[in-house]
């Protein structure tokens, strides 16, 4: 069994664990994602049954992630090795780690555009935001420098390392993140004629609702909390023994709802303030908010806020994905921290230009590449790698945890730390894991590949 080295890394305290942890989970996922899919997915019933799953299906989950990370001190591939050496179940590591590369070098384009569009409001403030959003994203010497500025960043907090880098970033940079959404939901709330958005957000209409619909928000609740890809496994090899799993766990869920939550309402008020449709899909934020911006009182420096707050949140998100691939050549291999950094950074921008060229600036990889229904390669890898990818390493994991490392194991590893976790709640969270949680993500799975949702 592999033994955790003496002279690893450890988070600082429980504020900083938590705080990275949130600043992994909250990210495009809630502030881009969250908002777009409950547009299309018929508003406050949609929120109901994202909380739903959130709370019986993804929590008992990252709880399972964190106790096998903690278990083994080291990286999914690692941690499955500790407890499974040379089995096949090594490539459920493996591609964990694969994820994090795949998800980073897409997920980094979109946050180049984010970072991109705070100076929207000062180089272009009158330009229909459709055609200037359509042109911007095209320009290769726009977006390519735009993700290279964002690795840049990422890089350099990972290559700090895990308490002088990613927990000190995150310290400082999540309260900046809270600050800024409750300037942009002031603003968004009180725009006249705001109250039917709040009511197309709040007020649940479960007509709407279809077995497609319940997939969708449980896959964006595996999303929206890092799960499935190891992150959570990675971020909690980083604990003590003495850090109890269930409370810091639960404190990270709920941050990640509350701001997932916030983000509709700084959201839905505006665009129904404004005449607009919630329904637009992935250009809610990069096209129907900037023109709600354009047309709003004090409107350029809410939108210079807003992206602002978009970038830090993607930020937080990029760092993680990265530390899990950088976590693993730290630990497996005699890789420094920072040659793992820019190395493996460098090698993800590269992975990322493809993603960068696929809307408008190369035909090739825009319009002429197509892989499972999927247009384009930035739609094709978030189809394999954000989707499919990350349902099933959500079911392998959950099942490696709860029948081949065992729910007696991960009980214990909970309990370090959490000596109250005994009697009816270990029952339940045993049920969970070993029933629930596989058989949901199966749906997820085999829904997504069937391709309803
Ligand atoms: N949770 C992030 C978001 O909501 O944007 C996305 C993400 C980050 C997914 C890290 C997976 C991951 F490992």
């Amino acid at each position: 069994m592999a033994t955790a080295t003496a002279d690893r890394e450890q988070w600082g305290s429980r504020i900083g664990f938590v705080l990275a942890a949130a600043g992994s989970a909250i990210g495009l996922g809630n502030i881009w994602r969250f908002p777009y899919i409950t547009g299309e997915n018929g508003g406050a019933a949609f929120v109901v049954l994202y909380l739903l799953c959130i709370a019986f299906i993804c929590l008992p989950y990252l709880f399972a992630e964190l106790a096998l990370g903690r278990n083994s001190q080291k990286n999914p591939v690692g941690a499955i090795a500790a407890i499974k050496a040379r089995t096949p179940w090594m490539l459920v590591g493996a591609l964990c780690v694969l994820t994090g590369v795949f998800i980073l070098s897409y997920y980094g384009v979109v946050a180049g555009w984010a970072f991109g569009y705070i100076f929207k409001g000062l180089v272009a403030p009158a330009t229909d935001a459709g055609t200037y959003f359509a042109s911007f994203i095209a320009d290769p010497w726009t977006v390519i420098p735009l993700m290279g500025f964002f690795m840049l960043f990422t890089i350099s907090i990972v290559a700090s390392g895990v308490e002088q880098g990613i927990e000190r970033a995150s310290k400082v940079l999540m309260p900046i993140l809270l600050v800024l959404i409750l300037v942009v939901i002031f603003r968004s709330v009180t725009l006249p004629g705001a109250g039917a958005g709040l009511e197309f957000y709040l007020n649940p209409d479960f007509s709407k609702v279809d077995g497609g619909v319940v997939l969708a928000a449980l896959g964006q609740a595996f999303f929206s909390l890092s799960l499935g890809m190891g992150a959570m496994i990675t971020y909690g090899s980083y604990l003590p023994k003495s850090e109890n799993l269930l409370v810091s766990g639960g404190y990270v869920a709920l941050f990640d709802t509350a701001i997932a939550l916030l983000a509709g309402l700084m959201i839905f008020p505006a665009v129904f303030a404004m005449g607009q449709n919630p329904s637009e899909g992935p250009a809610l934020v990069f096209v129907i908010l900037p023109e709600v911006f354009g047309a709003m009182p004090l409107g350029s420096f809410v939108g210079a806020v807003f992206f602002t707050l978009l970038s830090i949140a993607a930020l937080t998100s990029t760092v993680s994905l990265l530390e899990v691939v950088v976590s693993y050549f730290v630990d497996e291999t005699s890789w420094s921290r920072k040659k793992s950094a820019w190395l493996v950074g460098g090698f993800t921008f590269l992975v990322g230009v493809p993603s960068a060229l696929s809307q408008g600036g190369s035909d090739f990889f825009t319009n002429q590449l197509q892989l499972f229904g999927q247009t384009g390669f930035l739609n094709i890898m978030d189809y394999i790698w954000g989707n499919v990818s990350l349902a099933l390493g959500a079911l392998l994991l959950s099942i490696f945890v709860s029948w081949v490392w065992g729910a007696d194991a991960a009980v214990r590893e909970l309990q370090q730390g959490a000596d109250g976790f005994t009697g009816m709640a270990v029952a339940v969270w045993r049920f969970f894991v070993k029933y629930v949680c596989p058989l949901f993500i199966a749906a997820i799975l085999v829904g997504k590949v069937l391709g309803t949702i």
